[in-house]
Order: C-alpha cells, then sequence, then structure tokens
C-alpha cells in the first residue's frame, strides 16, 4: 500500500501563519468593523508586536517545522510538545521542548499539528484549555477532532481564552447548527490548507509514480509501513 505524505507542506505552513497573523493583527475583526462602518482601531485592541509573542507547536513534523521557520523569520519565539521528538532535532531548529502542560502556560498561539491517531483524538480539551493565556489563540490546520470540539466552543463562549482560527472542525462540511458559526471570536476556512494549484499538479504527480512503480513491479516512493498502520494513523 502506499501514499503521499510530504506535499502541500508549504501550502499548509502558509495557511497556518496566514491564520495567526490575520489573529496578531486582527485582520479578520478589522475587515468587519470597517464594513459595518466602524472606523475606529480602538474597537480591536490589545495587539502586541509580533516578536514579543510566543507560538507552541502541538507535534513537530515536517509542517509545525515549516511554521517555525516562518515564526522565527517573525522573531517569535517557538516551543513544542511532541512525544517523539528528539533534544537535537528541537535544537537544530531553534525550537524548545516542552510537555504540553508547559507549552499551554506559555504560548501566545497554539497550534496544532499533531495527526489525529486513537491517542491524539480530543488531546486539547477542558484542562488545557483552563491552563491557556485569557489572551490566547488557538490554531487547527491538523483534523478537527483532535482538539475536544464541545470543550474549545466553551472555552471561548467563557473567554477561557480569546479566540481560535480553525481550517477543520469535526464534522466537515460544517453543520448549520455549529456553535462556532456564531461565535466572533473564531476564523474559520473550509479545510484548504492544503490547496494550491502547484500543490494539486505536485499530489498527482506523486500518486502517478507509486503507481508506476507498482506497475513495474517495484517499491513505490511511498510505501505506508507497519509503523504507521499500527499507530492507527486516520
Ligand atoms: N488542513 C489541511 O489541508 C492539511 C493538509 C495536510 C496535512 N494536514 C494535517 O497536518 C498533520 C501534520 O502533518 P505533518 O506532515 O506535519 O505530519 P508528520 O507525519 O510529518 O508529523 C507528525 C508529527 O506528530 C507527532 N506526534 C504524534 N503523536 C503526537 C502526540 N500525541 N502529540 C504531539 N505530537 C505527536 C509525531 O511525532 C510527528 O513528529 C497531518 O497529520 C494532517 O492531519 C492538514
Amino acid at each position: 500500500m502506499s501514499n503521499v505524505n510530504d506535499y502541500c507542506i508549504d501550502e499548509v505552513a502558509d495557511h497556518t501563519f496566514g491564520l495567526l497573523m490575520s489573529w496578531a493583527r486582527k485582520i479578520s475583526q478589522a475587515n468587519e468593523a470597517v464594513k459595518s462602518r466602524k472606523w475606529d482601531y480602538k474597537q480591536i485592541t490589545p495587539i502586541h508586536k509580533l516578536s514579543t509573542l510566543t507560538l507552541g507547536l502541538v507535534g513537530f513534523g515536517k509542517i509545525p517545522k515549516a511554521v517555525a521557520q516562518r515564526a522565527q523569520a517573525f522573531g517569535m519565539k517557538v516551543l513544542s510538545f511532541d512525544p517523539y521528538l528528539s533534544e537535537k532535532i528541537a535544537r537544530d531548529n531553534n525550537v524548545e521542548l516542552v510537555n504540553l502542560d508547559d507549552l499551554c502556560l506559555r504560548s501566545d498561539f497554539i497550534s496544532v499539528h499533531a495527526p489525529l491517531t486513537n491517542g491524539t483524538r480530543g488531546m486539547i480539551s477542558t484542562i488545557q484549555f483552563k491552563k491557556m493565556k485569557k489572551s490566547a489563540v488557538i490554531i487547527n490546520t491538523a483534523r478537527g477532532p483532535v482538539i475536544d470540539e464541545e470543550a474549545l466552543i466553551q472555552a471561548l463562549q467563557q473567554k477561557e481564552i480569546a479566540g481560535a482560527a480553525l481550517d477543520v472542525v469535526e464534522h466537515e462540511p460544517i453543520q448549520d447548527d455549529n456553535q462556532f458559526l456564531l461565535l466572533d471570536n473564531v476564523i474559520l476556512t473550509p479545510h484548504m490548507a492544503w490547496y494550491s494549484e502547484e500543490s494539486q499538479v505536485e499530489l498527482k504527480r506523486k500518486v502517478a509514480r507509486n503507481v508506476a512503480y507498482v506497475l513495474a513491479g517495484k517499491q513505490p516512493p511511498y510505501q505506508v509501513n507497519q509503523l504507521n498502520e499500527s499507530i492507527g494513523n486516520i
């Protein structure tokens, strides 16, 4: 069996950082304010200098590594929680490896990149939201169910955290009665982080190469191994 597990890395990293920037500079809120004839930046304060803020990455695979590079270019401090990451890889990427509690306590932005497995389903829930800063914003471009959606809605309604930016939700497309649609402190995009004109070509080329190798009786470039199957990557 084969798959393609390394296309759209830049696209998802760009989208993640775009969501972060949109929140950091309150661009989405400012746009809505101006269009409802409120020409007044005081409606959307406070805004903090990006280089004074900390980004916490949940997972440190291919995509968050690219997100870290973007954040560091803007002067942000980057933390990561990834139980399978070595200190050396963290150090080489100028990222501080921390446990999940520390990441929640210290981050201004928390970006979720862990794959959805039986072990990660609902891993960000009430306990984690209660540890986060009241000013924290959570971003999810991984898979909806990695975050406990009910707990996130409650944390947003009760202002335990400041906001969320979500490219993925538990049930896609988003259901008409999903509370996220009613919350001012949520930015939503329709599971599009992977998309660019170039990533579509990249995916098709890599899939076709897998097929060509198998038809020629060779091992495909992207073979799904036993390890991935045993951790139940969904
Ligand atoms: N929104 C989109 O369009 C889009 C597109 C592509 C990928 N994705 C999502 O992005 C996710 C990340 O992609 P990637 O290429 O960086 O994955 P990757 O396979 O390179 O890395 C996954 C990382 O997660 C870590 N991990 C595993 N269990 C963990 C846990 N319990 N807590 C913290 N970290 C854990 C692993 O150690 C690994 O470093 C994918 O699993 C997929 O769900 C979304």
